[in-house]
């Protein structure tokens, strides 16, 4: 075996017998933990505020399963066929009217069916990043997308988010820097500018306008993940980046694992004609065509509008409900966002407590969540950790709440004065 031969602990220290033949990003990877690895917290009697998930009972069953024999009823065989039938069509189609409302100028032209946001992005990724381009992104942000960046051998820098979102301030200083001292500039920046995942804040219309105008200026590509934009709670709508977008800069991605059901896997990239045809050229082997179909009943004539308003009336309870067990149980010098929408809270812990060390703590008291360090590119993040409102009852949220103050408060007596 050559010396610079990749090992992985994957399978207990042994090198993988096909390291040599995969790429280099992807044996720079070996060693790290893989997509899907924040799934695996080992605390089964634990309340969950980890999990992402919406909650079981928001899934449309009936309607679904009412939606396929529709479909069936109607298309026979077509909804089957590679390129699926009218309702495939009839999915783009509404997906498109949807983002009209909300002042993109667009057709089901352009609208790109993907399984998901995950693999639109990546598809976005796969058209636009070789190993070393740069890409800049939110930090913290989606691990998904962090892992999936590192698939293609990048590298990402991260900048700050407050309470308006993304710092573009900071973006353009170091664009700016970066210009003076002839280093290279991202191609992409990626960014979740609506009920951002994971601190639920919102990016504001002027650093919004003034992020497009960077772009502009140093040629990049916007990535606009609005995961979350349909589930609002409280605040004025913020319009999209893709709507403030004169010059075809942002693609714009979009899914339906939030308001139907992760399990669906269908989703969307928004972008102008170009880049979105070339994208497409390269989006190789087919989408869920079946789904699609189904969703294009379910969002046509299938009640997708109540469920998804019945959706921001439940979330919105749980969001006020988190809040809430916040402000009752943890101590003074915790902070916390105050999230319009989306599924999540960002916890500051009191300083000196690391969230990854408080883990197993937490977890003997009866909570898991996700660690900061796993949303950011780089080491930081020790401080924070995210919370989840969308997967467990009001009651376990209430107990995981009340065991995560009992574990902080515990550490905090334990801290070493500084
Ligand atoms: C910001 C963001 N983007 C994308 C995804 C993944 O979406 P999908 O299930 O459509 O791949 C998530 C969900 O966890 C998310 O939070």
């Amino acid at each position: 075996m050559a010396e610079d031969t990749p090992t992985t602990d994957d399978d207990g220290g042994r090198p993988g017998a096909f390291d040599h033949l995969f790429t280099p990003a992807v044996r720079d990877g070996l060693g790290e933990a893989g997509y899907g690895s924040w799934r695996a917290i080992d605390a089964p009697d634990a309340v969950s505020l980890s999990f992402g998930f919406p909650f079981p009972e928001s899934f449309p069953n009936d309607e679904l399963a009412a939606a396929a024999e529709a479909v069936f009823e109607a298309e026979g065989g077509a909804a089957m066929q590679y390129g699926g039938g009218e309702y495939a069509d009839r999915l783009a189609e509404a997906i498109a009217e949807r983002e009209r409302d909300r002042g993109i100028d667009c057709d089901a032209g352009n609208v790109l069916l993907t399984n998901g946001a995950t693999h639109a992005i990546d598809v976005v990724a796969h058209a636009f990043l070789d190993r070393g381009d740069h890409v800049f992104v939110e930090a913290p942000t989606f691990m998904g997308t962090l892992k999936l960046f590192a698939n293609y051998g990048v590298e990402v820098a991260g900048f700050e988010t407050d309470d308006e979102g993304l710092d573009v301030g900071a973006v353009a200083a170091e664009l700016e820097s970066r210009t003076a001292e002839g280093r290279p500039l991202p191609k992409l920046l990626y960014t979740i500018p609506t009920f951002q995942n994971p601190t639920g804040t919102t990016l504001s219309r002027d650093r919004r306008e003034r992020l497009l105008d960077l772009a502009e200026e140093y040629d990049f590509v916007v990535v606009e993940d609005d995961a979350y934009g349909d589930l609002r709670y409280g605040g004025d709508d913020v319009a999209p980046l893709k709507a403030l977008d004169e010059t075809g800069r942002v693609v714009r991605v979009g899914t339906f694992s939030k308001t139907v059901a992760p399990g669906v896997r269908t989703g969307w990239i928004l972008g102008d004609d170009e880049p979105l045809d070339t994208v497409g050229r390269i989006r190789a082997g087919g989408t869920n065509t079946f789904t699609q179909s189904v969703l294009g009943y379910y969002c046509t004539e299938g009640g997708f509008e109540g469920n998804v308003a019945e959706l921001r009336a439940a979330y919105e309870k749980r969001r006020d409900h988190i809040l809430a067990c916040l402000d009752d149980h943890m101590p003074e010098a915790a902070e916390w966002t105050d999230p319009d929408g989306g599924f999540f809270v960002w916890v500051e812990l009191p300083e000196g407590i690391d969230a990854e060390e408080l883990l197993p703590r937490a977890a003997d008291e009866g909570v898991t969540y996700l660690p900061g360090e796993m949303f950011f590119p780089d080491d930081r993040g020790e401080n924070g950790l995210r919370l989840s409102f969308s997967y467990v009852s009001l009651d376990e949220m209430e107990r995981g709440i009340e065991a995560l103050a009992r574990a902080t408060r515990s550490a905090l007596r334990e801290r070493r004065p500084r």
